[in-house]
């Protein structure tokens, strides 16, 4: 019999639940608003097609191994050079690599409990421990204590910026003491997957790549506020000495040249990505006046989505519920250590306005 690593047999595998489709059926729904994945309910944008359209033509062709296109529209818009952009199949393969890339036997990836659930998934599935640290008030990442818990076995750490599924930013201040304050020989991992939507929500957001710091590694996505989740392509900015080892380790044909042609029309279609944007702020507001209106407790998000913090688990699975007999698509925080919580993420404005009278 092949014998299977501990660290894997530990993972738990993905077990879907039921399709949309068919609990929509089921429960004999005419109207819902799916809002339950951090996704970007607009789609993408019709450049985007185009682009995916041209480059299928092509599709017998291996893609550009070096995205050097995609990269330099990224570099340029960055301000940096080429050599401080490494593209992938979405932020999270970028952030697998990063274990291949700079992990040693023995060294740790220090966080705080309740961010993005990948992040543990990865680095178990790497055979690297992770130092796990509490949230601090408010479900923000407790800086001061991340500074404190390093120890010489801290290679990384890791935070998300807004954290998901919280939606609490961390300020510039903080950031910077962050970065202050930690040795230059641990990496500092910033998860910007939310970025573009923050940026619009407060001038206290930091953007972590203009720090130009040698060891801070910013990741970004065109899986949210770009709309091309299912497209697969993110991208991580950083020293080119760090992301020369990052492409060293990513496989090397990816992203696909059907990814490299949709972050192309993405990034020629500002436009599009800003309505989206706005369209969140708009619509956190009106969460939050709803969810103020039906007394319940939410965290200020930064992000494309909203938690909601219930005290109770049994309660928070029975809202979850309720919401869906009424064909609103909500995710019960429970897989993400949050048994007592849920998070709604923005929709389009019918789906928000959908969500808004459903509360109630
Ligand atoms: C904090 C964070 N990072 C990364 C991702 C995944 O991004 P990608 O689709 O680029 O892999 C998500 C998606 O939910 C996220 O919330």
């Amino acid at each position: 019999m092949i014998s299977i690593p501990q660290n894997i047999q530990e993972l738990v595998s993905y077990k879907p639940g039921k399709p949309v489709a068919q609990i929509i059926e089921e429960l004999g729904l005419t109207e819902w608003a799916v809002l339950w994945n951090n996704g970007n309910n607009l789609g993408p944008s019709l450049k985007v097609l185009e682009r995916i359209q041209e480059a299928a033509i092509t599709s017998h062709k291996y893609p550009d191994p070096a995205s050097i296109q995609l990269r330099t529209m990224i570099a340029a818009n960055n301000n940096c050079e080429i050599d401080n952009v490494v593209v992938d199949n979405g932020s999270e393969s970028v952030f697998d690599c990063m274990f291949r890339a700079f992990f040693k036997a023995g060294e740790e990836l220090l966080t705080c409990d309740g961010t993005f659930v990948a992040v543990y998934i990865w680095a178990k599935s790497n055979k690297v421990p992770v130092a796990r640290i509490p949230l601090a008030r408010g479900y923000q990442f407790d800086i001061d204590r991340l500074i404190d818990s390093v120890t010489p076995q801290t290679k990384a750490i890791y935070v998300a910026n807004p954290n998901n599924p919280t939606g609490a930013m961390i300020t510039k201040d903080q950031l910077n003491q962050l970065i202050d304050n930690v040795s230059d020989d641990v990496l500092i991992i910033v998860d910007e997957a939310y970025y573009e939507y923050a940026k619009v929500i407060s001038d206290d957001y930091p953007d972590s790549f203009e720090l130009r710091r040698p060891n801070v590694i910013t990741l970004r996505t065109f899986s949210k506020a770009y709309g091309i989740a299912g497209i697969r392509v993110g991208y991580a900015l950083g020293d080119s000495r760090l992301i020369e080892a990052l492409s060293k380790v990513k496989m090397t044909f990816a992203p696909s040249n059907l990814a490299q042609a949709a972050g192309i029309g993405a990034l020629e279609d500002e436009a599009h990505m800003h309505k989206s944007v706005m369209l969140n702020k708009t619509a956190l507001q009106q969460f939050y006046n709803a969810l103020h209106d039906a007394e319940l407790e939410y965290t200020p998000s930064f992000g494309n989505f909203v938690m909601v913090d219930l005290k109770e688990e049994e309660l928070a699975k029975a809202v979850a519920e309720k919401m869906m007999q009424k064909g609103i698509f909500i995710r019960h925080l429970k897989a993400f250590g949050l048994p007592h919580c849920v998070r709604i993420s923005t929709g389009t404005e019918a789906e928000n306005a959908l969500f808004v009278s459903k509360l109630v």
